[in-house]
């Protein structure tokens, strides 16, 4: 019997990424999994992939409440239930100077991030609350939380710091209602999120550098993967507020630590997710 057997899960962001190789995972843990992101023709393509009678796909853009209201009814009606909502959906661009930026560029991170996670959290606690169920809320850190500084991506930080503090927030104005809202952070992984469209001679150069770090540092998204599995199993009962790092202290040593080995074995995972 899988962790989360027959538990209902929506995954938002889900057609790609780190999104969809929790959705895989899930699955394999016999969870109902809804495969979500803006574009309805990446979702027929991730649904087409997983070909399977405990998947169900809608196109869903976190920005508009209203979809994302609409995602949980459509679940519901679809599964019976909800009982995890995972707030995934992201994006990171522009990747430049304050100044430098478009102001509706900059917006961006802002809405997807920091509303869509707002969203995910709104319409999933009302669910629950209205239904009386337990359940478990999971969002997404990132750079930006904590001491990390994210100069050229200040957006995409913004938006993860004002994550981070939705988190607490909301986990303590629930608390004791057996809805427990968590943080996990995936760490890093080499997807689509760290591409740049475009870039100028110097964001090019920033990017090379950047590039290296991915080679030490960047770990496959089952890592995080795994730990969502975990953190959504009876595991997470009564975890409320807690903060889960698949790129611990401990991690990052051993990364860095072992890349000498791994480039000298030719061993660097380069696989875009
Ligand atoms: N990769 C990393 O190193 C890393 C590190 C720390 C945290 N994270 C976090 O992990 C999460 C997943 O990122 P990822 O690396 O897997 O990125 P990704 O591969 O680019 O996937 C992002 C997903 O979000 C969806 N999405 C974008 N805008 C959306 C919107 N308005 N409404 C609904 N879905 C939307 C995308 O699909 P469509 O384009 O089809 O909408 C896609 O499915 C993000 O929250 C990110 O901040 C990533």
């Amino acid at each position: 019997m899988g962790k989360l057997e027959n538990k209902v899960a929506i995954i938002t962001g889900s057609t790609k990424g780190i999104g969809k190789t929790i959705a895989k995972r899930f699955l394999e843990e016999g969870a109902k999994v809804v495969i979500t992101s803006s574009n309805q023709h990446n979702v027929d393509n991730a649904v087409s992939e997983f070909a399977s009678d405990k998947i169900f796909g809608l196109a869903c853009n976190v920005v508009n409440y209203e979809e994302v209201e609409h995602l949980i009814q459509q679940t519901v009606e679809k599964f019976g239930a909800l009982d995890i909502m995972i707030n995934n959906a992201g994006v990171a661009e522009p990747f430049k100077r304050i100044v430098d930026a478009d102001l509706d560029a900059w917006y961006k991170p802002i809405d997807v991030n920091i509303k869509g996670t707002y969203h995910g959290c709104r319409a999933a606690l009302k669910y629950f609350l209205d239904q009386n169920r337990q359940g478990k809320v999971i969002n997404l850190a990132g750079a930006g939380i904590l001491k990390n500084n994210t100069p050229y991506f200040s957006a995409y930080g913004s938006s993860k710091a004002a994550i981070y503090r939705m988190t607490f927030a909301l986990a303590e104005e629930y608390k004791n209602t057996g809805i427990d809202i968590m943080l996990m952070n995936p760490g890093l992984v080499r997807t689509e999120i760290l591409s740049v469209h475009n870039p100028t001679p110097e964001l090019q150069k920033r990017m090379d550098v950047f590039d290296k770090i991915q080679d030490i540092f960047s770990q496959s998204p089952m890592v995080a993967a795994n730990l969502t599995v975990k953190m959504c199993s009876d595991w997470g009962n009564g975890k409320n507020g807690k903060f889960y790092d698949a790129f611990s202290s401990t991690k990052k040593r051993l990364l860095l630590f072992s890349y000498p080995f791994r480039k000298l074995f030719n061993k660097i995972d380069r696989t875009a997710y």
